[in-house]
C-alpha cells in the first residue's frame, strides 16, 4: 500500500513540527478551513472536466466589479468558494474578486480568527478553447479588535498573509500552497478523490530559459521594460530565452516556478497601474515564490510590503527567478 499524504495529514504534520518552536498544539482549525478550499476546487474541477457537456461555457451575462464580463465558470467557483468556506466557523470575511465587498460573518474574532481572499477562477478568457485555468487564495489572521477593524484586517501587506495557495486544472490538477514552511504541491487523485502530495518543498530554479509578457502591450511599457526584454532576447543573461504566454497568470506562475524564468505584467496605457489584482493575484503569489527562492516586485519594490489601500487595487506584477529578477531590478531602476 504506496503511503500517501493528504493536504490535511501536510497541514498537521507541518503544525506539529512548527509546535516544537511555537509551543502551540495544532487544534485542526487551519487544516478544516483548507479544506473548505479543497473541496471547492474538486466541486470547480468536475464542472471543468464536464465543461464541454454541460451549459457552464459562455459569457452568465453580467459584469463584476472589475466591469469585466463574467463566465459561468467564474460565477460558479465563486459561488462554490463563499458556499464551502462560509460554513467554516473560523472564517471572519470571504473577499472575491467576483464581489465588490466582502462577505462577512457576525463571529467573534475568538472564533472567526481568518480571512480569504480568492480570485475564484483565474484565466477566465481561457474557459471555451480548453486551456488551463486556476483559483488563487490568499489567507490573512483577523486583527484583535484593538489592533484594528475587520476591514483594517483585509487590508494589510502580503508579508501579513499566514497561507497562500493555487490550483492549476490542466492536464492535472495540481494544488500548490505554503503556510511560510516552503512550498508543497499536491495532485488529485480521482481515484480517492484527494489531494495527495506530490512535489514536496518545491525550489525555483536561479535562473530559467522563458519569459512570459504580453509583447502585444510593449509599445506602453515603461522603456526600461522593453530594453530589459531586449537584453534577455539579445543574451544578456548568458542564456537564449524562449517566450511563453498562456495568458492565465497561474499557468504562467506554475510554469516559472518549476522551470525558472521571469513573468511580467508591467504598466500598460490602458492600465498605468497594471492589471493584476494585488491582493488575490499579486500577494499570494509573491508569498509563494519568495517561499521557494524566488523574487516578485512591482518594479523595484517587494510586492509584499505594498501597504493596500482598497480591496480590488491593482499593480504591475513581476516574479521569478532570482537571477531574471535581480537583473530586472536594475533595469527598472536605472
Ligand atoms: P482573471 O481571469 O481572474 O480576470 O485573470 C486574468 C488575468 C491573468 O490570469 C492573466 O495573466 C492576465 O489576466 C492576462 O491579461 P492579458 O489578456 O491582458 O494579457
Ligand atoms: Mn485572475
Ligand atoms: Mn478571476
Amino acid at each position: 500500500m504506496p503511503m500517501i499524504t493528504t493536504v490535511q495529514q501536510h497541514i498537521l504534520q507541518q503544525q506539529r513540527e512548527q509546535m516544537k518552536t511555537t509551543g502551540r498544539e495544532p487544534t485542526g482549525t487551519f487544516s478544516w478551513l483548507l479544506s473548505g478550499i479543497t473541496l471547492a476546487a474538486k466541486m470547480v474541477e468536475a464542472k471543468i472536466r464536464s465543461a464541454g457537456l454541460s451549459d457552464i461555457y459562455g459569457a452568465f451575462g453580467a459584469e463584476n466589479v472589475q466591469g469585466e464580463q463574467q463566465q459561468k465558470l467564474d460565477v460558479y467557483a465563486n459561488q462554490a468558494l463563499l458556499h464551502c468556506l462560509g460554513l467554516r466557523d473560523s472564517v471572519a470575511a470571504l473577499v472575491s474578486e467576483e464581489d465588490e465587498q466582502p462577505v462577512t460573518f457576525n463571529r467573534d474574532p475568538e472564533t472567526g480568527k481568518y480571512i480569504i481572499i480568492f480570485d475564484p477562477l483565474d484565466g477566465s478568457s481561457n474557459i471555451d478553447v480548453n486551456v488551463n485555468v486556476g483559483t488563487i487564495f490568499s489567507v490573512l489572521r483577523r486583527l484583535p479588535l484593538e489592533q484594528g477593524t475587520l476591514e483594517q484586517s483585509i487590508l494589510q501587506p502580503g508579508y501579513e498573509q499566514v497561507a497562500a495557495g493555487y490550483v492549476v486544472y490542466g492536464p492535472s490538477t495540481v494544488l500548490v500552497y505554503t503556510t511560510g514552511s516552503g512550498v508543497h504541491g499536491f495532485t488529485l487523485d480521482h481515484t480517492i478523490g484527494a489531494f495527495v502530495l506530490s512535489n514536496e518543498r518545491m525550489r525555483m530554479p536561479e535562473q530559467g530559459s522563458y519569459y512570459s509578457v504580453n509583447e502585444a502591450n510593449a509599445d506602453g511599457w515603461p522603456a526600461a521594460y522593453r530594453s530589459y526584454i531586449d537584453m534577455l532576447r539579445a543574451g544578456g543573461l548568458g542564456k537564449t530565452y524562449s517566450s511563453r504566454y498562456i495568458g492565465s497568470l497561474v499557468a504562467d506562475f506554475h510554469r516559472t516556478l518549476l522551470k525558472g524564468g521571469v513573468f511580467l505584467y508591467p504598466p500598460t496605457l490602458q492600465q498605468p497601474k497594471g492589471k493584476l489584482r494585488l491582493l488575490y493575484e499579486a500577494n499570494p503569489l509573491a508569498f509563494i515564490a519568495e517561499q521557494a527562492g524566488g523574487v516578485a516586485t512591482y518594479g523595484a519594490e517587494r510586492v509584499l510590503d505594498i501597504r493596500p489601500e482598497v480591496i480590488h487595487q491593482r499593480t504591475p506584477f513581476c516574479i521569478g527567478s532570482r537571477r531574471e529578477m535581480e537583473a530586472l531590478v536594475q533595469a527598472v531602476k536605472l
